[in-house]
């Protein structure tokens, strides 16, 4: 098991990604505390655990990340309760869009910069002093999204947020290697999740088509990648992106285009 005896904080555990992730790293053997604001949802995924077999694994505490004290505590609720930290999944996100020009900021640009961004900033903040207190490695893996390298309709926002992580990691990579930290940004394509299950089925089809095994991708496999970067087999990968979008970068679209 590549998680034995790890502790983590995962934002945003109640749904997705994020439970999926909570899922994989009690199969390898972490103790898991699900932060996230949907409280009700966070204490189905500890019942769930629990009913995989893996009974006292995981925690629901409460958070809203866009609140530097509620990510504190969740990282406290993580010393409390196991004993330390070793990993923080800053994975908490919200979306929504709407074309610039018609933006209100209060509701179109601030709250999203509030969650997506700021709550990313408040788990490196919180975790990278808890790991300096313990004395401690720590890893740090934050979800930025394709849309944090690319211009995207009705994204201004979201691509802000995200590509932000992206600075962040490389930043805090930087910073803290000085005290055995790491951190990584990942950057899921077109995943099957409530974010993008609320769309059409033509739209998912697009959306399908996007990536190169032209099927959406299943919220496990992103969190098989996640706990292999949050192991100690990935010592390596540290400061930069991990790609985890079957390929939607690499290629603009399908062509049927005749041999010439
Ligand atoms: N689904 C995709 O295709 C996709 C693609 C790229 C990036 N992402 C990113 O992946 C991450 C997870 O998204 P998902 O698709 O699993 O979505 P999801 O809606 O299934 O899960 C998001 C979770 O975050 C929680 N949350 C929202 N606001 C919060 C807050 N202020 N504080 C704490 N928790 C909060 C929600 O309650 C929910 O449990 C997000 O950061 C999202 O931007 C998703």
């Amino acid at each position: 098991m590549r998680l034995e005896g790890k502790v983590a904080v995962i934002t945003g555990g109640a749904s997705g990604i994020g439970r999926a992730t909570v899922m994989k790293f009690v199969q390898e053997g972490a103790k898991v505390v699900i932060a996230d604001l949907a409280l009700a949802q966070a204490e189905a995924v500890v019942a769930e655990v629990e009913a995989a077999g893996f009974a006292g694994a995981a925690a629901a505490a409460q958070t809203d990340v866009s609140v530097y004290a509620d990510v504190e505590a969740a990282v406290a609720r993580a010393v409390d309760e196991f004993g330390k930290l070793d990993v923080i999944f800053n994975n908490a996100g919200i979306a929504g869009g709407k074309a610039l020009l018609d933006h209100d900021p209060e509701v179109d640009y601030q709250p999203m910069i509030r969650v997506d961004q700021d709550g990313v900033y408040h788990g490196i903040l919180a975790a990278g002093r808890q790991f300096r207190a313990q004395g401690t490695p720590g890893v740090i893996i934050s979800t930025s999204s394709i849309y944090g390298e690319q211009a995207a309709e009705l994204s201004f926002s979201y691509s802000a947020a995200k590509a932000a992580v992206i600075s962040f990691t490389r930043s805090a990579a930087y910073e803290l290697a000085a005290y055995g930290i790491r951190a990584v940004a990942i950057t899921p394509g077109r995943v099957g999740t409530p974010i993008i299950n609320q769309f059409s089925d033509e739209l998912k089809a697009t959306f399908a088509a996007e990536q190169l095994r032209n099927k959406m991708t299943e919220p496990h496999e992103i969190a098989d990648v996640v706990a292999f970067l949050a192991s100690d087999e990935a010592n390596v990968i540290n400061g930069t992106v991990v790609h985890v979008d079957d390929g939607y970068s690499v290629f603009k679209q399908r062509l049927d285009l005749p041999v010439f």
